[in-house]
């Protein structure tokens, strides 16, 4: 079977979603998201790039996703939670994550909980321009874990521009995410903007590692969105196919609503 002929490819990257799936399997919803089938013709996008990834561990883990997917598509699930689910897949324990934009610290704390085992070696490095949303995140974490848990998370006052400037030097990262926009409950004139984004892009594109994710979340209701959104679309466009695969997800009849960016190094 062919890349493109695959559930998840499809859903991905075909103009008609769903054309290749056999009217036998329009039965049951859960048969387009079949990606746990003979491993001998599974050529999901993370099957197939983990197993050329010098840090591919184990094989794909796809917890969920499958059902998040769907309940996005079918308007229950949102954005954020589908970009969760994906990360799922890709981190693994004991990794290194970014959170270019930690905001309320939601994102961060779900990133710690990826990466956080008796190892201590996992590490989420989470950055964000504004003092109060870095306040926002170290509440939340004291919080929400404990000790050893807390200590495998680094905030920066820093824009994601400069992140090469604070995360240690040759360290294997497996995810940057980017939450693009204002911070929620905050001043909605502190927004990203296209010009830091594209730089923050281009760092994250060097520093992620083969096997690993670019996520954006891109909102385009405010000002100055939706032509960061276009930066973002034409960075991702631009990206050499033979070593990124790069999609987005954008519900048609709520033009409002987020659009999700993946951007997977091969
Ligand atoms: C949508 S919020 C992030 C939400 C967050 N991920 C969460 O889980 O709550 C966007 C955040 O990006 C931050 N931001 C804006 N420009 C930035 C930049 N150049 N570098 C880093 N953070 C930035 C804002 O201060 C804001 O907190």
């Amino acid at each position: 079977m062919s890349k493109l002929h695959h559930p998840i490819s499809t859903l991905f990257f075909s103009h008609k979603p769903f054309l290749f799936v056999p009217a036998s399997s329009l039965r049951n919803p859960r048969n387009f998201f079949n990606f746990t089938t003979n491993s001998t013709n599974n050529h999901s996008l993370v099957a197939a790039a983990q197993a050329q990834s010098p840090i591919a561990k184990k094989p794909p883990n796809l917890p969920g996703l499958e059902n998040v997917m769907l309940e996005y598509m079918f308007g229950k699930k949102k954005a954020t939670e589908v970009a969760h689910s994906v990360w799922k897949c890709v981190v693994q324990k004991g990794d290194a994550v970014i959170d270019a934009t930690c905001g309320n610290g939601y994102d961060t704390l779900a990133m710690l909980n990826m990466v956080a085992d008796k190892s201590q070696k996992g590490r989420v490095y989470a950055l964000d321009l504004q003092d109060v949303a870095l306040q926002n995140t170290r509440s939340l974490l004291d919080e929400s874990l404990d000790d050893n848990e807390r200590e495998l998370v680094e905030l920066f006052s820093t824009c994601h521009s400069k992140l090469e400037e604070v995360i240690p030097r040759n360290i294997t990262v497996r995810l940057v995410a980017f939450n693009l926009g204002y911070l929620p409950g905050g001043d909605k004139t502190m927004i990203t903007k296209s010009d830091t984004t594209l730089l923050g892009l281009e760092a994250a594109e060097r520093v992620v590692a083969p096997g690993g994710l670019i996520s954006l979340l891109v909102y385009v209701g405010h000002p100055g969105g939706r032509e960061e959104f276009e930066t973002v679309q034409a960075f991702a466009s631009g990206l050499a196919v033979d070593k990124w695969s790069c999609c987005k997800l954008e519900m048609l009849n709520k033009p409002l609503a987020p659009i999700i960016v993946f951007l997977f190094k091969r």
